[in-house]
């Protein structure tokens, strides 16, 4: 566990980004002998966008290191017409140790609000949601669609399953009619202005805390 008198991310690192060569940062300090950390970042320095407790380690490091305690959560979202917030999903996936970040319709997507936060998460294609549903199944995954959709019950007071895979529309028509269908039940997040929704990539974000909160240990976080 974290000691909660010691800096905590936001403190770490006080404005800079990253770190420089290691003989820069320790000088007389020989290079540590440990397998998890790269070579090259040891000699050129690490400007990433990671924890500084990942500084210097390699990418296939951090990620197995993640998979030791990565989330039962995970994410979905529809992208039959090329939504510009999966980015943003994806980021926020990586910042919660979610599972894995499920992709349904188009493959592609547009990468640059993930801030290359992607090398470091769990990311599957699904042609439809049909295909998205029957892995989910296999996987014995409950999913919870998030839309403000008629039939849909408060995320503000529902209890998320432990085991979950939490489904986003996209801007526009939302979460398709044949995947709340099918999805063990909608979740609303309660809006009190004018306008008919927020962004999915804020609504992500808000269920997916809705889940840590409920779920999570929180000694675990950073
Ligand atoms: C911009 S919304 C579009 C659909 C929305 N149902 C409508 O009528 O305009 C895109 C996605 O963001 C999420 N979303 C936006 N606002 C939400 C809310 N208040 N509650 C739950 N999900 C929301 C849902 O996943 C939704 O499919």
């Amino acid at each position: 566990m974290r000691d909660p008198h010691q800096p905590g991310p936001t403190e770490w690192g006080e404005g800079r980004h990253g770190v420089g060569p290691w003989e820069e940062e320790h000088p007389g300090v020989p290079r540590p002998e440990d397998p998890r950390l790269d070579p090259e970042l040891l000699a050129e320095g690490d400007r990433r966008n990671v924890v500084d407790a990942y500084r210097y380690w390699s990418r296939p490091a951090i990620i197995e290191d993640i998979d030791t305690r990565r989330h039962p959560l995970h994410i979905a979202i529809e992208n039959f017409e090329n939504d510009a917030n999966i980015g943003t999903v994806v980021r926020t996936a990586n910042a919660f140790a979610v599972d894995t970040v499920h992709i349904v319709g188009r493959r592609r997507w547009n990468r640059r609000g993930a801030m290359v936060t992607d090398r470091y998460q769990h990311l599957r294609h699904h042609l439809d949601t049909a295909a998205l549903f029957d892995w989910a199944a296999g996987e014995g995954l409950d999913v919870v669609a998030i839309d403000n959709t008629p039939g849909s019950v408060p995320l503000e007071t529902t209890e998320l399953p432990r085991r979950c895979l939490l489904l986003f529309g996209q801007e526009g028509p939302g979460v398709t009619p044949e995947a709340q269908g099918r999805a063990a039940m909608t979740c609303s997040i309660a809006q009190f202005g004018s306008t008919r929704s927020i962004n999915a990539g804020v609504a992500a974000g808000i269920a997916m805390h809705s889940w840590v909160r409920q779920h999570a240990d929180l000694r675990q976080a950073w």
